[in-house]
């Protein structure tokens, strides 16, 4: 019953605000078809993500999770010509599918896709100097958040935007004892949030097409 009201919400916002066009419906038709899981960011979240890096005047983006690139369009449409999103994508199928529906979404030149375990790919962004990044989406496996939170550290400055995906999980997080890697991750990357004198942190609970979750923010402050 709640659940159906928050996607009905969902898709009212959807249409009296025309977040979808064929090119995202593209993407979600292709990434469905390849078998890729549903777990993409919902339009309101795609739209919130590239309304930020609009009002920030976004230049360099990272993004750690590409799926099949849904949330990776909502970002690169943020860019100005000449700038750069650089996504970080595990699997090598769901980078193909991400490859193929930035090309069709005409954003491909504004969009490189590093192929790998981020954990493994992250060392390579900081020796190049790719960095700073202006604002930084991390939505992958969630037991490696506070490792991701600090390589996104890295390759940050003063000014940096951090984004963290999925970190209510319907109120697992509140399991102090949890076993759960996922679970434990997420804690470990709030406790860090909270620690770490260079941020000031936020998180927002939601409630929509994906159920009950969260997003956290953290400005990079000095
Ligand atoms: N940001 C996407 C959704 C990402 S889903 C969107 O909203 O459209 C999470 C993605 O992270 C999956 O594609 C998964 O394969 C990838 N992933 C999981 N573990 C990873 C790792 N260690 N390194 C990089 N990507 C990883
Ligand atoms: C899952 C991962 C996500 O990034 C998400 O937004 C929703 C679900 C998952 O692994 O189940
Ligand atoms: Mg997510």
């Amino acid at each position: 019953m709640d659940q159906e009201r928050w996607t009905a919400v969902d898709d009212y916002f959807g249409s009296v605000l025309a977040l979808d066009d064929a090119a995202l419906d593209g993407a979600l038709a292709s990434s469905r078809d390849a078998g890729l899981p549903e777990i993409q960011v919902a339009p309101n979240q795609g739209r919130l993500l590239h309304l930020l890096a609009r009002a920030m005047g976004a230049k360099r983006i990272l993004e750690i999770g590409t799926l099949g690139g849904y949330s990776a369009i909502w970002l690169a449409r943020a860019l100005p010509e000449g700038g750069r999103l650089v996504t970080l994508e595990a699997e090598p199928k769901h980078a193909e599918v991400a490859k193929a529906n930035l090309a069709r979404a005409h954003v491909a030149h504004l969009v490189e896709i590093r192929v790998g375990p981020a954990l493994e790919t992250l060392p390579g962004l900081v020796a190049e100097g790719a960095g700073p990044f202006d604002l930084v989406f991390v939505d992958a496996d969630k037991p490696s958040l506070p490792e991701y939170l600090e390589w996104s550290l890295r390759l940050a400055r003063p000014g940096t935007m951090l984004v963290f995906d999925n970190v209510v999980r319907k109120g697992g997080i509140l399991d102090e004892a949890s076993t759960d890697a996922a679970v434990r991750g997420t804690r470990r990357l709030f406790e860090r949030l909270a620690a770490e004198p260079r941020l000031r942190a936020t998180a927002l609970q939601t409630v929509g097409t994906k159920g009950w979750d969260g997003l956290a923010f953290a400005l990079v402050t000095g």
